[in-house]
């Protein structure tokens, strides 16, 4: 069972918890498989989606596992709602939990707004990308993948490539990544690496070809252009030629090493189309296992909710 009612970030999830969530999305991609992906486990349960900032695959897959589960959903568009008068994150929270809530999914550009609000509901709190700190059910998503090609992911080599520094992803990949004994390998330009980010775990290579070197899976990030302030980088074509994903780089890859990027991608910056649209690339699995996974937490959250509360 999970120890908490809130899913806000990998730092604080053990090993045990992690494998739990993987092992019970496989339940949950049999069932997305089937004919019928439909079931009553979360009957007379809600879930609301609360983003302050854009979304295709995070939200709409939340709100799908909730629909296939048979639990009620219901996004709030931040842009319409009553954010716009001036109402605060505290008040809103308070405001949904007087609904009688189960589940609030959110996503907000100030790094620990889930934890702020999740401190001030019943509701259970799935942190769905915080500023620059978490997005741990993006890399749920990204681990599962990982092990379902590798049936583990200990004693895997993963290379990181990209704007690690404006990254959630790649900070929740690397706190997971490292409790399940993956080895971490990250490549940037200087201006998107994080200092000290060694001290959490991870290989800073020296090239993009030493993060390739060998890896079983490479990931390539989306530069976050509105998480910066320009001049990180000479030029998006100067980006692509010497940091992004292409043939050539795959090649010090391991012969059937797979490619993810956790999306939107900006084609032909990060990776090339050819490798988006190769055959290593599994970012349309991670896609459809990002509804596994954001199924099997709804049903673990669900049981902790029965438990403790
Ligand atoms: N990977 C990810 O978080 O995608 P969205 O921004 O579309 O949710």
């Amino acid at each position: 069972m999970l120890k908490n009612k809130d899913l806000l970030g990998l730092k604080d999830c053990t090993a045990e918890e992690i494998y739990e969530i993987l092992d019970t999305a496989e339940q949950m991609k049999k069932l997305l498989n089937s004919d019928c992906k439909q079931s009553d486990m979360l009957r007379g349960k809600a879930l609301v989606t609360l983003f302050y900032e854009n979304s295709t695959r995070t939200r709409s897959s939340f709100e799908l596992a909730a629909k296939y589960l048979g639990a009620s959903e219901v996004n709030i568009s931040v842009a319409t709602s009553s954010v716009q008068k001036g109402e605060t994150l505290i008040d809103t929270g308070e405001t949904l939990d007087a609904m009688n809530v189960d589940y609030i999914v959110i996503r907000h550009p100030m790094a620990g707004a889930p934890k702020l609000l999740s401190e001030h509901v019943k509701a259970s709190v799935l942190n769905g990308g915080d500023g620059m700190h978490e997005h741990p059910t993006q890399a749920l998503l990204d681990m599962f993948t990982v092990r379902e090609k590798y049936g583990k992911i200990e004693g895997l080599k993963i290379a990181i490539l990209g704007d690690i520094k404006h990254s959630r992803v790649a900070m929740s990949n690397l706190f997971g990544l490292k409790k399940l004994g993956a080895e971490v390998y990250m490549y940037a330009p200087a201006t998107m690496m994080p200092k000290d980010i060694d001290k959490l775990g991870a290989h800073i290579a020296k090239s993009r070809e030493e993060a390739v070197e060998g890896a079983d899976a490479v990931m390539g990030l989306r530069i976050q252009l509105e998480r910066q302030h320009g001049g990180l980088f000479p030029s998006l074509s100067e980006y692509a030629k010497y940091y992004g994903v292409n043939d050539a780089v795959l090649k010090y890859a391991k012969k059937d090493a797979i490619v993810l990027h956790p999306g939107p991608v900006n084609r032909g910056v990060e990776l090339t189309p050819q490798v988006i649209d190769g055959e290593k690339s599994l970012i349309l699995e991670q896609v459809k296992n990002g509804v596994a996974v954001r199924m099997a937490l709804l049903k673990l959250l669900g049981e902790y909710r029965e438990a403790h509360l």
